[in-house]
This record gives C-alpha cells, structure tokens and sequence, in this order.
C-alpha cells in the first residue's frame, strides 16, 4: 500500500471568520496546518482543539518580521503545499478616506 502524504497548509488570518473555519475544515480533513494571526489565544485555542493537525505563529503581517514568521512556520510544518492569504481589512471608503484606503492597502496588499 502506497504510503499517504499528509499535505500542508498556511491560512495567513485564521483567528476567525473564513480563515478559522477553513483551518477547522483542513484540520478535519487530516491536513497538517499552519496558522497565523495577531491573537494569540484564538489561535491556541484552535491548535487545542487540533493538537496533532494544527501549528501556530502569531505574527502582524504589515510588521517587519512578517517574512521571518512566515518562514518559521513552514519549518514547524517541514514544507508547504498550499498558503491562503486570507488576512483582510475593510471598511466603507465612499469618501476615499485616506486612513481606511491606507490601512486596507498596507494588510490586504502590501502584507506578506
Ligand atoms: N466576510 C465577507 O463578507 C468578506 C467579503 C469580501 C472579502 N472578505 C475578505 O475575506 C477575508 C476574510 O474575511 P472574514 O470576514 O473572515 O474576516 P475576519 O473574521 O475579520 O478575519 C480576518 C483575519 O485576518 C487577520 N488579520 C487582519 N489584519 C491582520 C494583520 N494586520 N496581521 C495579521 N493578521 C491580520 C485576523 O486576525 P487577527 O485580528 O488576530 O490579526 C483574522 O484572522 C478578508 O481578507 C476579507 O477582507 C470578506
């Protein structure tokens, strides 16, 4: 019998909404998943739920070790097959206000 290959995945932005619940569904399916956001105790509290399935690492993605936390990760999970960039902000901009086009652009575009 051929051996199975545990495939493995990054969800960038997995403490809630639709990075939490496809972590949960990965992690069902029996993928080995890496997980990331700003709050610490969301993402440990999915990796309890997961012990064998899910690794964590806590990380802003506009922040300058954004790279290094990545790279940490996938040596937690020795590889990587498939990454979800799914960190997002946004807001109502009808003015263009400068603030909210700014922090959109820094997280959903210039992130990672
Ligand atoms: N829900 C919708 O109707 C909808 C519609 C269109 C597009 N989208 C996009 O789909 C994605 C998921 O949406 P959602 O509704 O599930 O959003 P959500 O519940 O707000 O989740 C966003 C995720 O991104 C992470 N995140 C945000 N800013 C971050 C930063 N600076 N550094 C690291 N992580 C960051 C959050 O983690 P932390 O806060 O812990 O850092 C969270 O895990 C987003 O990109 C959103 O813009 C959603």
């Amino acid at each position: 019998m051929p051996e199975t290959i545990q495939q493995k995945v990054i969800i960038i932005g997995a403490t809630s909404g639709i990075g939490r619940e496809l972590a949960t569904i990965y992690a069902k399916k029996g993928y080995f998943v890496g997980i990331t956001g700003r709050r610490n105790e969301l993402l440990l509290s999915l990796q309890k739920k997961f012990p064998k399935n899910i690794v964590t690492e806590c990380f802003d993605v506009t922040g300058k070790e954004n790279i290094p936390h990545l790279q940490t990760l996938i040596q937690k999970l020795d590889g990587l097959d498939i990454i979800i960039y799914n960190s997002g902000y946004g807001d109502v901009s009808n003015e263009l206000d400068w603030d909210i086009e700014k922090r959109t652009t820094d997280v959903n575009v210039n992130g990672l």
